[in-house]
């Protein structure tokens, strides 16, 4: 199993995706755990990142795309994955793309989390209150639902017009969300 999730900053994504991964038996890959990972090891690829992912922007693709194409030649990934938040540009998509078709593989599915702006607003100024995710302050959170709306959400179109996308209501309970989720992605 393939998947892909979407969704603005604050949707689930990394809620949901852990819970879904777990269920298929697929890893779940998140370039923003994978980039705070490193941020937090002090490593070169961390330095490059932070000062991105402190003022709400995205990491360069060069770099973001290098570090999924080695991430997703892990044996792990073998049986499917589940990325989140990636891709997230037009060139990401076309990275993607071309990693699939060398390995003779495609997506399955990719899952938009939709979510009011309120309540992603809300979710995140509270998670910035209790963790202190150095992103989460009012004008950083502002910037991250900007880049996506200019950058990422376009991408929905390019899916849903390969047919892949499917859209879950993200409002209300995490258990709730699951439930939908789980009807719509097939669990063999
Ligand atoms: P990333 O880490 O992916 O952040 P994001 O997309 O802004 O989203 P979040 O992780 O904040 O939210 P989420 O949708 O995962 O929701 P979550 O489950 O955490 O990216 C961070 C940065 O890294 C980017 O800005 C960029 O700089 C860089 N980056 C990453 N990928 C990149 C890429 N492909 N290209 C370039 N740069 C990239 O939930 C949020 C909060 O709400 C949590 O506190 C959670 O407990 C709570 N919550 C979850 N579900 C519910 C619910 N149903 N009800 C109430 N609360 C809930
Ligand atoms: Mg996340």
């Amino acid at each position: 199993m393939r998947v892909v999730f979407m969704g603005p900053p604050g949707a689930g994504k990394g809620t949901q995706a852990a819970l879904l991964a777990a269920e298929l038996g697929v890893p779940h890959i998140s370039t923003g755990d994978i980039f705070r990972a490193n941020v937090a090891e002090g490593t070169a690829l961390g330095k490059e990142a932070q000062r991105y992912m402190d003022a709400g922007e995205y990491v360069p693709d060069t770099v973001t795309n290098a570090m999924v194409r080695d991430r997703l030649t892990h044996d792990d990934c073998r049986p499917g994955f589940l990325l989140d938040g990636y891709p997230r540009t037009v060139e990401q998509v076309a990275e993607l793309d071309a990693m699939l078709r060398s390995a003779g593989h495609a997506l399955d599915v990719v899952v938009e989390l939709t979510v009011e702006i309120d309540e992603v607003v809300g979710r995140l100024v509270k998670r910035a209150a209790e963790q202190g995710r150095t992103d989460d302050s009012e004008d950083v959170i502002r910037r991250r639902l900007e880049v996506y709306a200019e950058q990422t959400a376009p991408l929905l179109t390019t899916y849903s017009d390969r047919g892949l996308l499917v859209q879950v209501d993200g409002m209300g309970g995490v258990e709730d969300v699951t439930s939908r989720l789980l009807a719509v992605v097939v669990v063999d």
